[in-house]
């Protein structure tokens, strides 16, 4: 995503030439054993070599040879609480910053904490996860992979996001809600069995399963790095 502007390539220049000539009167110092040739070879090769240095370095800026262009996408984790979105796409994450890639993670709890009022009734769901959508977008068209974790439970309102985003890959993390509830990390099952919380995905609140996602992932029996190795497989199969 960055642009090499002259003003570096002049410094790289400058900077690369002193080396070099420093080098080279050493060298013709060494085996001549005279200082002025030493240093009017010095001299004619500091001027010269720069100016070829600038031509080359500028060339190749021009020649895509070599350059692979990769196009921003939404990668989209749908699935239960406890499917293991968050992990996933955490490492996911990780991975595509490594790549140097500019990336925005987006997770359910962590802008929930920002937006605590945000309730779960489908109509606030639909709301929240339109605008995290939007934003997605804004996101993706400005250069940043976006990668988003939330349980978005409704076809509709995931597809509203697809037509939104220019490259959207949905991610269905499938692991079934009796394994989910099993792993209950945040207690949150329990309490929604017990009746303390309401509207609680999968418990009596609705999941509409994905009619065609790009990649389905049951974390069940799967290590993290299997699982986020068939999401990466998606994106290498991507040119
Ligand atoms: S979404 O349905 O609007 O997409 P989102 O992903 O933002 O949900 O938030 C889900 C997170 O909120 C869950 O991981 C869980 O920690 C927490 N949560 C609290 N109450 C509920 C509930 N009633 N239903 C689902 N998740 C809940």
């Amino acid at each position: 995503m960055f642009v090499e502007q002259k003003r570096r390539s002049i410094i790289k220049t400058i900077s690369w030439r002193l080396w070099a000539t420093i080098t080279t009167i050493a060298l013709v110092f060494l085996f001549v054993g005279e200082v002025k040739i030493a240093l009017y070879i010095g001299a004619v090769e500091v001027v010269l070599k720069m100016i070829l240095y600038f031509a080359h370095e500028r060339i190749w800026n021009k020649i895509k040879f070599g350059k692979k262009e990769v196009q921003p996408a939404v990668y989209w984790f749908t699935g239960f609480s406890g499917s293991g979105k968050s992990t996933l796409s955490e490492n996911f994450v990780k991975i595509l910053k490594k790549k140097g890639l500019r990336v925005e993670h987006l997770d359910g709890d962590s802008v929930r904490d920002i937006f605590p009022k945000t309730g779960f009734s489908k109509e606030e769901r639909n709301r929240h996860i339109k605008r995290v959508g939007f934003l997605a977008s804004k996101l993706e068209k400005n250069g940043v992979f976006v990668i988003a974790s939330f349980i978005s439970p409704y076809q509709e309102t995931r597809d509203f996001v697809r037509n939104l985003c220019d490259n959207f890959v949905e991610v269905h993390v499938s692991t079934p809600i009796e394994v989910c509830e099993k792993r209950d990390v945040k207690g949150l099952y329990k309490k929604a069995r017990n009746g303390e919380i309401t509207q609680f995905t999968g418990i009596d609140h609705p999941y509409e399963i994905p009619n065609n996602p790009e990649i389905t992932i049951d974390t069940t029996h799967m290590k993290v790095e299997d699982s986020v190795n068939e999401v990466l497989k998606y994106f290498n199969s991507i040119k």
